[in-house]
């Protein structure tokens, strides 16, 4: 989605309201060719420069043209799916270069937008989500015989009602689907 095609949607929601809430979903693990690398050895240019532009630069440019929209005089939120493996100080098995460092970008973008929705629209709250491990295209050839993973329902559930519990003072955190704070 290039920049145009956000102006498009900020347009046809504006039309419809300010919105309330504001959650992006998109991500990107692997698709055709490119795997999560088990070695710093096995990282390319096209990775990177793949999963930075659909985990980082997306929801950056959605915050540029959706985070105005917010309605302006009632609590509102604006939150991004991130990843724990993006969390720098969770960071205990490496791997996964691109994709992880791909979620510590977005975390500073998210943390970012919060510091100027602060000053711009004191009413609302922006943060980063783990949504769990969650049965999903993206996470199904790793899941191996993870019986604990979550349904995209119930991850949606959980990390809606961890949205719910925020309160101001918790505005540019990074929060798990089950309530806990996780580290940058
Ligand atoms: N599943 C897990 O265990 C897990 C764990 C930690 C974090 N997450 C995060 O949770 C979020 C949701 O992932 P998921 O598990 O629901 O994976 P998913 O089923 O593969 O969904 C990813 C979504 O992102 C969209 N997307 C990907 N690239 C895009 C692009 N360039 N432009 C626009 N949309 C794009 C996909 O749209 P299309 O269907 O149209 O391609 C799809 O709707 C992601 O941010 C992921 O990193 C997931």
């Amino acid at each position: 989605m290039d920049e145009t095609e956000l102006e498009g949607l900020a347009r046809s929601i504006t039309e419809l309201g300010e919105p309330g809430l504001i959650l992006v979903a998109t991500g990107m693990l692997h698709e055709d060719g490119l795997r999560p690398e088990k070695s710093i050895r096995a990282l390319t240019r096209a990775s990177l420069m793949r999963l930075f532009e659909v985990n980082a630069v997306l929801p950056a440019l959605v915050a540029k043209h959706l985070s105005p929209l917010l309605q302006r005089n009632q609590p509102a939120i604006f939150a991004a799916v991130s990843a724990r493996v993006g969390s720098i100080g969770d960071n205990a098995l490496g791997g996964w270069h691109a994709y992880r460092a791909s979620k510590t970008a977005l975390n500073m973008l998210i943390r970012g937008v919060a510091i100027e929705l602060r000053r711009e629209r004191p009413r609302a709250i922006c943060v980063a989500l783990h949504p769990g491990t969650v049965v999903s295209p993206l996470s199904a050839p790793f899941l191996g015989s993870n019986h604990a993973a979550l349904s995209p329902d119930e991850s949606a559930r959980r990390m809606l009602l961890v949205l719910d519990d925020l309160d101001l003072a918790d505005t540019g955190g990074f929060f798990a689907y089950d309530g806990t704070r996780l580290p940058w």
